[in-house]
């Protein structure tokens, strides 16, 4: 392990989100995908790797969904309360996280919705981080255009230089909680707080299939990324 990770490690899965965007009537982490919801996929990933001490789960008070689960009973797993915006429902699981492993606890912050981050992904940022902490994130591939107010282009940027963040995203417990008291308006990824308060996370490459599941052709997508997944073990046998 790397030795900037001096303590437990716990995942944080912000998981008390409506689903919007995906209008599918219920939160889209139970949508399923290959015959198990998208909540389970992510979870027995998390699950799956071993450095996680354990896994905490920030779901509404009002989801009925959640305890049909047969995974919300594991029991490396355990449920916080969320919160109205997401990085809410971060900050509990992370108050969580220091009450149950200390000040040298770590955290690993990851979307419910992303059911396809890859293990070794998870174990590149584990390597890769620094004191500071460490997010999966991709160089962007498109040329990028800033806009002005009428939707006109006001310039084109240096894309080498642009990343866009995924998760999960890795950092001391203390540090990140501290990170998240206060406004939390206009903070949608845990590196943005770090940033706020003047910290410089470091980023790690990831992978383009490690996707959020937003709007509804974002299921079709999943299921091609899982079978080329499931594909590529197979051909490693
Ligand atoms: N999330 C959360 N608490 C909230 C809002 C979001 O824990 N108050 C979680 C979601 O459940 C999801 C992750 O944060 O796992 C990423 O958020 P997003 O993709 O925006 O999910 P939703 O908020 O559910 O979707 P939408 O914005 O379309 O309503
Ligand atoms: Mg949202």
């Amino acid at each position: 392990m790397n030795p900037v990770i001096n303590g437990p490690l716990y995942a944080v899965v912000p998981a008390a989100g409506i689903g919007e965007r995906m209008g599918a009537g219920f939160p889209k982490q139970y949508l399923s995908l290959a015959g198990k919801t998208l909540a389970e996929h992510t979870l027995n990933r998390l699950l799956s790797f071993a450095p996680i001490d354990r896994v905490l789960v920030a779901v509404s008070v009002q989801d009925p969904w959640w305890p049909t689960l047969g995974v919300s009973t594991h029991s490396r797993i355990a449920t916080v309360s969320g919160g109205a915006a997401r990085a809410e429902s971060v900050r509990n699981g992370v108050t969580r996280a220091l009450e149950l492993g200390g000040e040298n606890a770590w955290v690993l912050v990851h979307d419910m919705a992303r059911p396809l981050v890859r293990l070794s992904d998870i174990q590149n940022l584990l390597d890769q981080t620094d004191s500071q902490g460490a997010i999966l994130a991709l160089p962007v591939v498109d040329t990028i255009k800033q806009a002005d107010d009428g939707n006109h282009i006001a310039a084109t940027l240096d894309r080498d230089c642009i990343w866009r963040a995924l998760t999960p995203q890795l950092f001391p417990a203390r540090a990140l909680h501290d990170a998240l008291q206060g406004d939390l308006a206009g903070i949608t990824d845990e590196a943005s707080a770090m940033e706020k308060v003047g910290r410089r996370p470091a980023l790690v490459a990831g992978h383009s299939d490690n996707i959020k599941v937003t709007v509804p052709e974002d299921l079709a997508l999943a299921r091609f990324y899982l079978a080329c997944q499931l594909g590529d073990e197979e051909s490693m046998l």
